[in-house]
């Protein structure tokens, strides 16, 4: 019922952890798999370790979750020996994701990161934590979406998804920019811009002041999203965003979203959001007469 094909490969069900959420080790990844997830991506890396922000790096609310996590990670020597690792105990499909500072980095680091055995690479151009140390996100950039693309679909031997920010007013543009210059897919989206004050400390809760938004609040958003880029490009997306129920899940298909993927909903629902989201999906596709998802992708474009 739920079985979905994404560029030629069979993902027993279209939730797909999105990067950032369950780090960047074999056994974390393959734990989100028991989960009931049909694939996983990994945590960004970039070429050298990084520490990330000083703490306090993130908070959740009753409607969404603020972070500024600075894009932690092992470094890509470290993380290729993980991902190897998650391949021998599990055949789900594999998402990697890479960030950098310049075009030539990211060609590098596609090259780099195919060494691991994935099946798929997301190009996380979209962070809104790190812009101290890289500027505003290429994402805001038709022609740096330009550049980053063509350098990376040069270099990587899988199929590769740019990921996108709902901060960008026109993420239709440039998701058309990046399908022009050889995009596969397009993520919608990263996390939304936001931050939050302490009243009592009368100072920002993070350290960074500023993070990224996601959870439930960022739905509509991110729905939003997904509807403006379906109308834009033939290429499929992975619709991303505050998905916390089998009903969000839906309306993200509806919306144009071939693959989903889902973050905070293990913050708001626990480790089997997963499975959780996918059971409530079928629930209402049996009382809906809606037989797979094909039959309703992209339903909600009158
Ligand atoms: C703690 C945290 C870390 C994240 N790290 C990354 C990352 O390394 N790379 C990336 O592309 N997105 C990252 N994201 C963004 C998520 O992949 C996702 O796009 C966003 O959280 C919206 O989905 P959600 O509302 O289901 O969480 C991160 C999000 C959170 C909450």
């Amino acid at each position: 019922m739920l079985t979905t094909n994404f560029l030629g490969k069979s993902f027993t069900n279209p939730i797909v952890v999105a990067s950032g959420i369950l780090g960047v080790t074999g056994a974390s990844l393959n734990n989100a798999i028991k989960n009931g997830c049909g694939g996983v991506t990994v945590k960004s890396i970039s070429k050298e370790p990084r520490t990330g922000h000083p703490n306090p790096t993130m908070n959740g609310y009753e409607h969404f979750f603020i972070n500024a996590v600075g894009l932690s990670n092992p470094g890509i020597d470290k993380a290729i020996e993980e991902l190897k690792k998650f391949k021998e105990l599990s055949d789900v499909p594999l998402l990697g994701s890479i960030f950098a500072g310049t075009p030539e980095e990211f060609g590098e680091m596609a090259e780099r990161i195919c060494e691991a055995p994935i099946d798929f690479l997301e190009i996380d151009i979209s962070c809104p934590n790190v812009s101290k140390e890289f500027g505003d996100p290429f994402a805001y950039s038709i022609s740096a979406v330009e550049k980053i693309t063509k350098a990376v679909k040069e270099k990587s031997t899988v199929p590769i998804s740019i990921k996108l920010s709902p901060n960008a007013w026109n993420i239709d543009t440039i998701a058309k920019a990046a399908e022009a210059s050889g995009a596969d897919a397009i993520t919608a989206v990263n996390t939304v811009s936001g931050m939050m004050i302490d009243v009592r400390a009368r100072r920002p809760i993070l350290h960074n002041k500023q993070g990224g938004v996601s959870g439930p609040a960022l739905f509509p958003i991110a729905l939003k999203c997904v509807y403006d880029i379906y109308k834009s490009v033939k290429i499929p997306i992975i619709g991303t965003g505050g998905i916390t129920t089998g009903e969000d899940a839906l309306a993200m298909i509806m919306a144009g979203a071939t693959l989903l993927g889902v973050g905070s909903a293990v913050y708001f629902r626990g480790a089997d959001a997963f499975k959780k989201i996918t059971d409530e999906m079928e629930v209402i596709m049996k009382e809906e007469g809606i037989k797979n998802l094909d039959e309703i992708r992209g339903s909600a474009h009158l």
